[in-house]
């Protein structure tokens, strides 16, 4: 098969790497793919967003079958147009994929559904949104309602923070045409938890639980980032713990979006926080998340294409997953400055000496060597018997590499990861 993923960050390189050890595969091409991409399949310099460039170029090169891994391709309905075209393609419609893309309707769908999510408001103007804001407890959490990069969600702690907030999305526009509409949200507390789970619109399968960590620096100090580092299993939970997150969340969720008419096929990302009153979601993604897919999957023992391809021809229930058994966790290097502004192109070093899994997000190669190229730069992966282990490997890894500027966080599961 000739198999086309789109993207280019740690987790379409980490989706690559997998995808390639599939004696299924005779052709593997990444659009656009990275430096670390390069050496396991061929880079074609078209944009994730570049919906007719990439149908386009997968009837012409015959590709069997396209994965789309990020959110914006998913959103502009990428998906839907590889299909019209008679492509095979992995990730859901533009209409499913709307539980990312637009928080309004995946609340919305929770409510009708009785899924349990944090209590919330929708605006679409300042005014009503500042007269509400006046009366409610704080913290509370304001939040754009389209795509912003992970980084459209303010806590804000007291009514200052609360006003400012309000304003940035409305008047200020800092998150654009995603801030039209905001959403203020009860703040919820406990400890956070993804999960990540296959589906192919009926049957779904749950991955090993992952946690990831958003804040910039150490002790969840800092600005909210895309993710500074991930460990696998994300918490320590009990089989009633594990069910009733199955019952109450994941099973409801695919089968609200099947009577909706917009079946869920591909990974379906669930954000979570384990709450007193039990677990409750506060964010869906269409997709794997990112860095926690480079935790994940190099645990997985199955063939990634096999699980892929049970999805989109609807039969996952012959599937069974099987994982790695310990623990991983991977670090996530950054440029100096990020999610600010930062510099790149500084040369990176020490990649080979790293006794890890090293998977690039932000890089280019240019004769042999890598650069930096981007904000998060690679992601240090280990797994041991233990998270603790695992923990400590992945930072030995990260004691080998270097480059201008870097920085990372050195707490990656050993925090409780509360924003
Ligand atoms: P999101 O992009 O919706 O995942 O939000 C980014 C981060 O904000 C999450 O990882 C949480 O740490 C935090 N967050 C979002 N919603 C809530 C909430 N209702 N209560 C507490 N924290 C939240
Ligand atoms: N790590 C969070 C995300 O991918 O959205």
């Amino acid at each position: 098969m000739k198999v086309l993923v789109i993207g280019s960050g740690g987790r379409e390189h980490v989706i690559c790497w997998k995808l390639s050890q599939s004696p299924k595969i005779s052709k593997l091409f990444c659009a656009p793919g990275n430096g670390g991409i390069s050496e396991v399949a061929d880079c074609v310099p078209i944009s994730a967003e570049d919906i007719q460039g990439i149908v386009q170029f997968s009837v012409s090169e015959g590709i069997d079958y396209v994965m789309v891994a990020p959110e914006n391709p998913l959103a502009l309905g990428l998906v839907d147009r590889l299909k019209e075209n008679g492509i095979v393609a992995f990730g859901p419609s533009a209409k499913a994929a709307m539980i990312e893309s637009s928080k309004a309707f995946s609340k919305d769908l929770m409510v009708r559904y009785h899924i349990p999510t944090a209590q919330y408001r929708l605006f679409d103007n300042e005014t009503d949104a500042l007269e509400y804001a006046h009366n409610i407890n704080l913290p509370a959490v304001v939040k754009a309602d389209g795509l912003a990069l992970g980084k459209g969600v303010i806590i804000a702690r007291d009514k200052e923070e609360m006003e400012s907030a309000i304003r940035a999305m409305f008047s200020e526009k800092k998150f654009g045409k995603a801030g039209d509409r905001v959403l203020i949200e009860e703040f919820l507390e406990g400890p956070e938890l993804t999960v990540l789970a296959f589906s192919d619109g009926d049957t779904v399968l749950p991955m090993v639980s992952s946690r990831d960590h958003k804040r910039a620096f150490d002790h969840d100090l800092g600005k909210n980032t895309g993710g500074m580092g991930a460990i696998t299993p994300g918490a320590d939970l009990s089989m009633e713990e594990e069910n009733q997150i199955l019952e109450m969340i994941i099973r409801p969720t695919i089968k609200a979006l099947r009577e909706e008419g917009a079946p869920f096929v591909g990974v379906i990302y669930f954000g979570l926080i384990l709450t007193s009153s039990g677990p409750k979601v506060i964010e869906y993604n269409a997709r794997f998340g990112d860095p926690e897919a480079q935790a994940i999957l190099p645990r997985l023992e199955n063939d990634l294409m096999e699980v892929f391809e049970a999805c989109t021809d609807h039969c996952l229930n012959r599937v069974s997953l099987r994982f790695k058994k310990g623990g991983s966790c991977c670090v996530v290097m950054a440029s100096g400055g990020y999610p600010d502004r930062y510099e790149k192109g500084f040369e990176i070093q020490g990649i080979k000496a790293c006794n890890c899994l090293v998977f690039h997000a932000g890089t280019k190669k240019v004769n042999g060597k890598y650069y930096t190229n981007g904000g998060r730069v690679l992601a240090v992966y280990a797994d041991a018997d233990t998270v603790d282990e695992a923990i400590d490997q992945a930072y030995e890894g990260v004691r080998n590499i270097q480059f201008r500027g870097m920085h990372f966080r050195t707490d990656i599961g050993r925090t409780g990861s509360k924003s």
